[in-house]
């Protein structure tokens, strides 16, 4: 049975290593679905057609209009990695206006599996919104590797896909937590 895993980027460096991330999860089994901030839409802005055709899915970067059919099958888990501090505090916020992060906050609470990967250096994370959004995510049921045994980071600048793509076969089912 095909499972599908819904992988969101938002714009930091990491996110030009979406491709080879994609065919690791690909390689793992997953019908992968790829979803971008419009900041990172705009730095892949050569690469979509291609990721596009990679994933056999549509590259989504914005709400679809009123009426248009879903074209995605839906998630069994969700992965959002590289998770800017921006694109992090909104998700634990609510404030959805992009599509990635409404996308998350429904999957959240509909409760399908969701693992975050943040991204960004230690002068963000000493933010005081930092901690709070992290306890309010996982609260809600989100693995966020981040600050804990489980902080996959092996080396400065390395970004953890393969722990990552780990943690998505082992999140945890939490139907109807929020
Ligand atoms: C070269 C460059 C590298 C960046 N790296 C990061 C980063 O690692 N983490 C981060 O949170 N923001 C980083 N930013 C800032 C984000 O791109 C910026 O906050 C953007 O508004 C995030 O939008 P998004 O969350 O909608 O993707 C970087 C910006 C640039 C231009």
């Amino acid at each position: 049975m095909t499972r599908t895993l819904y992988l969101f980027c938002s714009a930091a460096p990491p996110v030009f290593e979406v491709a080879g991330a994609i065919e690791a999860a690909q390689s793992r089994g997953w019908d992968v679905c790829l979803g971008l901030t419009p900041t990172a839409a705009q730095w892949l802005a050569d690469s979509l057609d291609g990721l596009a055709a990679l994933t056999g899915h549509p590259v989504r970067y914005a709400y679809g209009m009123p009426g248009q059919p879903e074209p995605w099958p839906r998630a069994d888990v969700m992965l959002f990695a590289p998770a800017t501090f921006n694109s992090l505090n909104e998700w634990a916020l609510g404030l959805t206006a992009k599509f990635t992060v409404g996308a998350l906050a429904q999957g959240l609470g509909c409760g399908v599996p969701t693992v975050v990967v943040p991204c960004f250096d230690d002068a963000y994370a000493r933010h005081p919104a930092f901690g709070t959004s992290v306890a309010t995510l996982r609260t809600a049921g989100a693995t966020v590797l981040y600050g804990t045994e489980a902080d996959p980071r092996p080396e400065p600048g390395a970004f953890p896909w393969a722990a990552a793509l780990d943690a998505v076969e082992g999140a945890p089912w939490v139907p109807g937590r929020i």
